[in-house]
């Protein structure tokens, strides 16, 4: 559908088209004829939007700090989803894990060879070394937002600390590359390079995604992609940086029981960090981490 220049934009800001997304459709239209993959419209924010979802992204900002806080050996992981229920409450936000494809936690705690999705469960107590993964996500306002970080309790060995650090640097790195008008790809790269720098792996199988008006929305983001390749960045996308990097191999498996817990298959330790991050005209903003 061709719009008028005069009519109303798309993406709902109430303004003219052609004073809001024509010039950028124009120059994603030359990107997707050059064979580029270019983003639908449907994941573009509007500023109303994005307004929304960089406050949820302040609860869960909030949210991971105070776990930060608190968290400690001797507390089990369903001590820390009772905190997230806590907080989130008091912010006036939902858990969007709680339910969400069946899941029965409000957030997701991943310790040393657990890769992603632990479940909380009051048998499973922190103890002094290991390295844990809190992954929270909040629906405020109709808003989503999502990120996680890793903590390290008590004395952890250099071994897995290192893990835990370089694992930090490449999600920067990554975010580094995060412009309008690169690629996905250039991202990926990046934290990849730097994982396999240090010796690491990065898992295949799981990746980021689109967050903002529902909690996974596309692209799906790998960190095994090339410069120059996968998806073009455009301001209004907003994405997770969120790899999740092996001391080993980069083998998962997943828990056959309760159907959600990843682990390494090496048993090695794994670590993760997620920032949710808004592509803007300038560059990136970081909406929560
Ligand atoms: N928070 C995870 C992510 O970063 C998704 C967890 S799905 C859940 O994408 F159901 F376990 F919450
Ligand atoms: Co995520």
């Amino acid at each position: 559908m061709k719009l008028e220049r005069n009519g109303a934009c798309w993406c709902g800001s109430q303004k003219k088209y052609k004073f809001c997304h024509m010039k950028m459709d124009e120059k994603i239209s030359k990107f997707q004829r050059d064979g580029h993959i270019v983003p639908t419209r449907k994941i573009i924010k509007n500023e109303e939007q994005i307004q929304g979802i960089r406050e949820s992204g302040k609860v869960n900002i909030a949210i991971l700090d105070y776990i930060g806080e608190k968290i400690c050996a001797g507390m089990s992981t369903e001590e820390i989803d009772r905190m997230v229920v806590e907080k989130t409450e008091q912010f006036g936000g939902i858990p969007a894990p709680l339910g969400f494809e069946g899941y029965l936690k409000s957030v997701c705690t991943s310790i040393d060879e657990v890769v992603c999705h632990g479940i909380p469960s009051e048998d499973r107590l922190l103890k002094d070394g290991d390295i844990i993964n809190v992954d929270v996500s909040t629906i405020y306002q109709g808003y989503f937002s999502d990120s996680s970080r890793m903590f390290c309790i008590g004395n952890v060995p250099d071994e897995k600390r290192k893990l835990v650090d370089v694992t930090k640097e490449c999600v920067e790195l990554g975010l580094a590359q995060v412009k309008p008008w690169g690629f996905l790809g250039d991202m990926g790269q990046a934290v990849h390079d730097h994982a396999k720098a240090n010796g690491y792996s990065v898992v295949k199988e799981i990746g980021g995604h689109g967050v903002g008006l529902e909690f996974h929305e596309d692209p799906w983001i790998s960190y095994r992609t090339r410069k120059g390749t996968d998806m073009l960045m455009v301001p209004g996308m907003i994405f997770t940086i969120e790899p999740m990097v092996n001391m080993g191999s980069d083998a998962i498996e997943i828990d056959e029981a309760d159907g959600w817990t990843v682990t390494t298959k090496d048993g090695l330790p794994s670590a993760q960090w997620e920032y949710m991050v808004l592509v803007t005209e300038q560059g990136h903003e970081v909406l929560a981490y």
